[in-house]
């Protein structure tokens, strides 16, 4: 038994969840229903990043508050972890009493790597990040993320000296201590390091009201990424416990669009306060849809509240989690998705499922387990669920599946029903049955309603009832 800790990006709450959010979370929850089964005594952090301009901006427009603005848009990023069936061990907000207490000390603790400086340059409000002056020329003075004018900013700031850790940085993730996925992303993230300047780590108070204060430094508001980075350990008890059970984090799980801060930012942290790197920074791809970035302007944001009231969350998870590639961006449109529910779920799974339960129950069929295959011994499923290759994992589940299927065509059991002998009709089924709960038990990570609904109706010991409803009903 070992002891694991799965990390989320914590989203800004300067909005509520979009169909991008879904990633982080069924990303990390798989990982650590996968541990759990393992037998692990497994923590699981999510949570959300509350302060910086961005978030206050927002509450300004819609007329709140921004305490209460914050409060209400992350209860909302809870309700939909919760509809997505992701179960945190820990959820921690960015405006938490202890967690800002915490982020004082980290910046007491940094201090000798921190010093004051004027910072004459540019700022996108939608990455809370500071550009280079080539990045500005490059991108025309326009952020192609927000498609934002960059902000010119000029002011006092504190810095901290990236170049006081930059070396061991490129050390570690070249020798791969500090593994970082996938290696295109790896090798991005070092270019980067390569001419990564010190970073501001602050905003004078009066250009950011919203965040925590400097200590010591009344005139100074932490910039919200060290805020927000520090979560992973202030969330554990840093720095009042020890948090040596649980870190260094077993995978770390964020967009590729802010690994950059995983790889630069929060390393130097972590070394400037002398605790261990992580043990994986694990990057996924963004969905699109048909190629392009979802944007209201386009009028191809999907709603992901809807495709689940509509289709169930068993169906949204294993769209997010088979068809969306892990590691590079992919499409969602309802047109895949409609294909992989009908002919996938419904077809390869649901019809499996509602097959095997008539047949056994015509025939009578108690299932005895005929075979003493464990999850910890299939070496293929194992070793792509500790690379983080969830989706080529879950093909790999489904290849079992689909083999059952043709293994039923092959064998024919209701011929063999009217044919053979009870012992061979027994036979047939229960090593059938008992390959589909195989099956069955890879898959629960990824569809834990529906791998729990299989388990029910092929219990052991017990007469089989088939479902009166199919486990994917028609529902386009
Ligand atoms: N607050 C920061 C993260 C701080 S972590 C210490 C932030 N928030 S975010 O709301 O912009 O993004 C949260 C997560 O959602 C990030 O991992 C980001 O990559 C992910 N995604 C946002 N849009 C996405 C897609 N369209 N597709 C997939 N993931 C996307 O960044």
């Amino acid at each position: 038994m070992s002891k694991i800790y799965i990390t989320t990006a914590i989203p800004y709450v300067n909005g509520t969840p979009h169909i991008g959010h879904s990633i982080d979370y069924l990303l990390a929850d798989v990982f650590y229903r996968y541990h759990i089964k393992l037998g692990d005594e497994v923590r699981f952090q999510s949570g959300t990043d509350e302060h910086g301009n961005k978030v206050f901006s927002k509450a300004k427009d819609s007329g709140m508050d921004v305490r209460d603005y914050a409060k209400q848009n992350s209860q909302k990023f809870k309700e939909f972890i919760s509809i997505l069936e992701v179960k945190p061990t820990d959820f921690i907000r960015t405006t938490d009493e202890d967690h800002e207490r915490r982020c004082q000390e980290i910046w007491k603790k940094l201090e000798k790597h921190i010093y004051k400086s004027s910072y004459e340059g540019w700022y996108c409000e939608g990455c809370e990040n500071f550009v280079t002056q080539k990045e500005r020329d490059e991108n025309n003075g326009i952020c192609p993320d927000h498609q934002k004018a960059y902000q010119k900013l000029s002011e006092e700031n504190y810095y901290l000296r990236i170049s006081d850790f930059k070396d061991k940085i490129i050390d570690a993730i070249e020798s791969g201590k500090l593994p970082v996925l996938p290696d295109f992303r790896r090798r991005e993230m070092l270019e980067l390091l390569k001419d990564a300047p010190d970073v501001s780590i602050s905003r004078p108070a009066k250009s950011l009201s919203w965040g925590v204060p400097v200590p010591n430094d009344d005139s100074q508001v932490m910039y919200v990424w060290i805020d927000a980075l520090s979560n992973y350990i202030t969330v554990l008890g840093y720095p009042d416990n020890d948090i040596s059970d649980y870190w260094p984090a077993t995978a770390q799980f964020v967009g590729k669009d802010i690994l950059r801060f995983h790889t630069i930012i929060w390393p130097a942290m972590l070394l400037g306060l002398g605790l261990p790197l992580p043990k994986t920074i694990c990057s996924h791809g963004h969905i699109l849809s048909n190629g392009q970035k979802m944007s209201k302007s386009l009028g191809n944001v999907v709603d992901p509240v809807e495709v689940i009231n509509k289709h169930g969350i068993e169906a949204f998870r294993y769209y997010f989690l088979r068809h969306i590639d892990t590691f590079v961006d992919s499409d969602f449109t309802w047109d895949k998705f409609e294909g992989a529910y009908n002919n996938e779920l419904a077809n390869d799974l649901g019809n499996l499922v509602q097959r095997l339960a008539t047949l056994a129950s015509k025939n009578n069929i108690v299932i005895e387990l005929n075979q003493n295959k464990s999850i910890k011994k299939d070496k293929e499923y194992n070793e792509l669920m500790h690379s983080f290759e969830f989706s080529k994992a879950f093909n790999y589940v489904w290849e079992k599946v689909q083999q059952i299927n043709k293994d039923i065509d092959e064998k024919k059991p209701w011929e063999l029903a009217k044919s053979g002998t009870k012992e061979e009709v027994f036979d047939c089924l229960n090593t059938l049955i008992n390959d589909l709960l195989y099956a069955n038990a890879l898959l629960e990570p990824f569809l834990p309603g529906t791998a729990e609904k299989i388990t029910e109706i092929f219990a052991l010991n017990k007469k089989i009832i088939p479902p009166k409803t199919p486990l994917f009903p028609k529902s386009f």
